[in-house]
């Protein structure tokens, strides 16, 4: 296959890409990204200040925007995210205690409501565990709610569209080894046990010094589908784009049959989050990277 969408598509899998919205009148950007890809997660515009940017008050023109882009195009989308510390609007940033957790329950239905039926995966909770060795929730409004914030996010998400895929979604949980990886294998175990809907786990895999990848990856994507859920490579870029560890990746999705798919977090170099790491799959000028070469003849 000549495309990265089209080659995981002969497993049956999908490979994405984050969609920035102000980047779609960029004809060298839409024509890398309608070509390449076949998912399609909004980089920002289905978060929670830019879907409910008042208490009460939905938004979904920025996020409708991507959406109706990833459709017309024949995509399908990842929801991200709608219960999380980082990107929230004041006024939910104002909230604590049992007002937060209404607020919380409320943000999910009115966002979920509004994409039902539309979306593959919902990433219902997103990074809720802390970095370091302590594999604690990390602190934040919503744990101070109380500690089933995540189950009550996740049953709130199945009866508000029982069709998406409900996924828990981190960074630095790739390495089997990390205390916060076991920390969420754990977290995943009890809900399975207990019945909490969830579905996925989705893997940032944001690669760099701090957290390199490594050839353990594989583990632990085996051994979250071993509990009975599906995981997804949800946002990968790696410092320096090495093919090695670009191939690594795609190889460790390939080689566990409950690996949905994997999306990279932008379609360019200039496009990344993080353009100084030069993470991604192509250059600035919109050529494609040996990284890319590699992930195509992993695929
Ligand atoms: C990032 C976006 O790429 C940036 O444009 C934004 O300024 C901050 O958020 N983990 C996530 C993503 O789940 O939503 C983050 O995206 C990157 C880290």
């Amino acid at each position: 296959e000549s495309t990265l969408g089209a080659a995981a598509a002969q497993s049956g899998r999908y490979f994405g890409t984050a969609i920035a919205g102000g980047r779609l009148g960029d004809s060298a950007y839409t024509t890398i990204a309608n070509r390449e890809f076949n998912s399609v997660t909004a980089e920002n515009e289905m978060k929670i200040d830019a879907t409910e940017p008042q208490r009460g008050q939905f938004n979904f023109t920025a996020g409708d925007r991507v959406y109706n882009w990833a459709v017309q195009n024949g995509k399908q989308v990842r929801g991200h995210t709608l219960a999380w510390h980082s990107q929230q609007p004041a006024w939910m940033q104002a909230l604590s205690g049992s007002t937060l957790r209404q607020a919380m329950i409320s943000h999910i239905n009115g966002v979920m409501g509004h994409y039902k039926g539309k979306i593959a995966q919902w990433d219902v909770v997103n990074e809720a565990f802390a970095d370091g060795p302590s594999g604690a929730r990390r602190d934040s409004n919503l744990q101070r709610t109380g500690n089933d914030w995540i189950e009550v996010a996740f049953r709130t998400a199945r009866a508000a569209d029982p069709a998406a895929k409900l996924c828990y979604n981190d960074y630095n949980v790739e390495n089997w080894t990390a205390a916060k990886t076991q920390a969420m294998y754990n977290m995943v175990k009890d809900f399975k046990q207990r019945g909490v809907p969830i579905d996925c786990v989705g893997f940032q895999s944001h690669f760099n010094e701090g957290n390199p990848y490594h050839s353990n990856f594989r583990t632990t994507l085996q051994s979250f589908a071993a509990l009975g859920v599906d995981v997804a490579v949800t946002e990968l870029d790696i410092q320096g784009a090495p093919s090695s560890a670009y191939a690594g990746v795609t190889n460790d999705c390939l080689a566990v049959p409950r690996c949905l798919g994997i999306t990279v977090w932008g379609v360019r170099d200039t496009d990344s989050w993080r353009p100084e790491h030069t993470p991604l799959l192509f250059q600035g000028n919109g050529s494609k990277k040996p990284a890319y070469d590699a992930v195509l003849n992993a695929l």
